[in-house]
């Protein structure tokens, strides 16, 4: 008997309609066009503005999606993992209520917390309990609504995050395609590199808090783009040596979408050297944290070729990181 392998079968996404242009920043924050553009590749991104929605809003639209385009009944789910680093509450989990709203009455759902990799190790998990055989329809999806936890009068941040999601549908596959192999990584070393101080455990919410602005996001850019770099290629560098992948058996990466400058440091380091390989959609969302990856798979679906060798790269706070390296499953 072959191997179960887990492939993505489906994909869905959502944005918000309304755009945050660099020019609106501008009027906001001492920035320019020209920095951002230079520095990190952004141009616009899409903010959530509905106060009385958080980022289960963003994920249950973009699960719509995929439902929609799959023709799956949502009752057929067992499992939602739902990767964000924004969860609608602290306690009440955000993937149950998403997993409600969408009719997946036979699944069970838990959110998982990994910073900007989240999605990628929720792939993981998704792959292990479906080659087990445990499962065998694991939606992942990975959404943040980033602007409610940005400080729009930090020019360090407040240019950087969107808002947004993305959605996959994992299933069983007996032709070796899907998940091939993976180098995931962590270390507590970039705690105090990118992080929001308070709210948690350790110092929860108090008047004084909210006065120090302690509950938004903070980041020491300079630490974070330097350990995202060397980290992020590295683990990518591995695992095409691994798999005896070289830059021309490599259709595609699809990386993290942080900084256009990480993203071509990460594909330079694995020679890809045809610009068309890298996809990049950071120019009209920014960084959107947990939806990056499969915000990228749903705008680049289109140009997926079954058999596709896929490079999946991310870095994100904690520090957390990773490279997987996955055979697309279908034409569309
Ligand atoms: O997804 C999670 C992982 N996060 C990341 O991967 C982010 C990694 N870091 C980065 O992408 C970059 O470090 C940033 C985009 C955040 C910053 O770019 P940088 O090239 O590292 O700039 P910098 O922090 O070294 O700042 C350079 C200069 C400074 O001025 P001085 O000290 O040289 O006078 C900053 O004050 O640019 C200034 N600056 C700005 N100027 C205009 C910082 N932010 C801005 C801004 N507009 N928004």
């Amino acid at each position: 008997m072959s191997k179960i392998t887990a492939a993505i079968t489906a994909v869905g996404a959502y944005v918000p309609e309304d755009v945050l242009t660099n020019k609106m920043l501008e009027e906001m924050v001492d920035t320019n066009d020209e920095w951002i553009t230079t520095r990190t590749g952004i141009k616009e991104r899409r903010i959530l503005k509905d106060p009385k929605k958080g980022t289960s809003y963003l994920a249950i639209q973009a699960a719509k999606e995929l439902l929609q385009k799959s023709n799956l009944d949502p009752k057929e789910i067992d499992l939602i993992i739902m990767a964000t680093a924004t969860p609608d509450m602290p306690v009440a989990s955000t993937g149950v209520h998403v997993a409600t709203q969408i009719g997946a009455t036979n699944a069970f759902s838990y959110d998982l917390q990994a910073a900007c990799s989240s999605f990628l190790y929720g792939m993981s998990t998704a792959a292990a309990y479906i080659e087990s055989g445990r499962y065998k329809k694991v939606v992942v999806i990975g959404a943040d609504k980033m602007s409610s936890i940005i400080d729009y009068t930090d020019r360090t941040t407040c240019i950087i995050f969107g808002d947004g999601a993305g959605a996959v549908l994992m299933e069983p596959n007996n032709e070796g395609l899907g998940l091939q192999d993976e180098i995931l990584r962590s270390d507590s070393i970039g705690r105090e590199s990118l992080k929001i101080e308070a709210g948690g455990s350790i110092t929860p919410p108090t008047e004084e808090t909210v006065a120090k602005k302690l509950h938004f996001v903070r980041q020491d850019g300079k630490t974070v783009f330097k350990f995202a770099v060397s980290n992020m290629a590295g683990v990518s560098e591995q695992i095409m040596k691994r798999n005896n992948l070289s830059n021309e058996d490599v259709n595609w990466l699809v990386a993290h979408q942080a900084n256009k400058r990480i993203i071509d440091a990460t594909a330079n380091r694995m020679g890809l050297n045809d610009e068309s390989k890298v996809l990049m959609n950071i120019q009209r969302y920014g960084n959107t944290t947990s939806a990056t990856l499969p915000l990228l798979l749903s705008d680049f679906e289109k140009n997926f070729k079954k058999g596709d060798n896929i490079i999946f790269a991310s870095f994100g706070g904690g520090f957390t990181w990773g490279a997987t390296y996955l055979k697309w499953a279908y034409n569309s």
